[in-house]
């Protein structure tokens, strides 16, 4: 086999693993000083982009946010948009946190799990996107978790 043959081969494989859909630690931000933020969060990604997920459209691509809850509480709002200059809240979104993305009630001081499939729809456009998701005790409106990240639609 020739040098030409294999280097062929190995742009082959490279790219196959780059589009496999990986669960993927993903670098986010907090909202602000002194709001909760994960410990950690992560993403099935197509591969990353300069620190950027990468997502398919027409696919669901599950996200998992680690975090300690300051406050216990049954009742949790879950919200996630685009955060362009202004908030464009994502359609089609379930808010009902408690009933479909995490064990409730979540208590003060325990590790808890976020897990929400986001599905991305085919009129997302292809770029890079910067993203917010909140979680809201919906008894007091007090924010337990917030954070900033990029998603990029491949
Ligand atoms: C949260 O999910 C991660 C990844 O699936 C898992 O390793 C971890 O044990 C889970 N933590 C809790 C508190 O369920």
């Amino acid at each position: 086999m020739g040098s030409v043959d294999k280097r062929a081969i190995s742009l082959v494989l490279i790219s196959w693993v780059t589009l496999a859909t990986t669960s993927t630690l993903i670098p986010v931000r907090e909202c602000g000083k002194g709001v909760p933020a994960p410990t950690s969060v992560t993403m099935e990604c197509d591969g990353m982009s300069h620190g950027t997920c990468l997502l398919e459209k027409g696919k669901t691509h599950r996200l998992i946010a680690e975090f300690t809850p300051g406050v216990s509480s049954s009742r949790l709002q879950s919200y996630v948009a685009w955060k362009s200059w202004v908030e464009m809240p994502l359609p089609g979104q379930n808010s009902n946190a408690c009933q479909n993305y995490i064990d409730c009630p979540v208590n003060q001081g325990t590790q808890t799990n976020f897990t929400y499939p986001l599905e991305i729809q085919n009129f997302w456009m292809r770029r890079r996107y910067p993203m917010i998701w909140k979680l809201t005790n919906q008894d007091t409106e007090e924010t337990v978790l917030c954070f900033v990240f990029r998603i990029q639609i491949a």
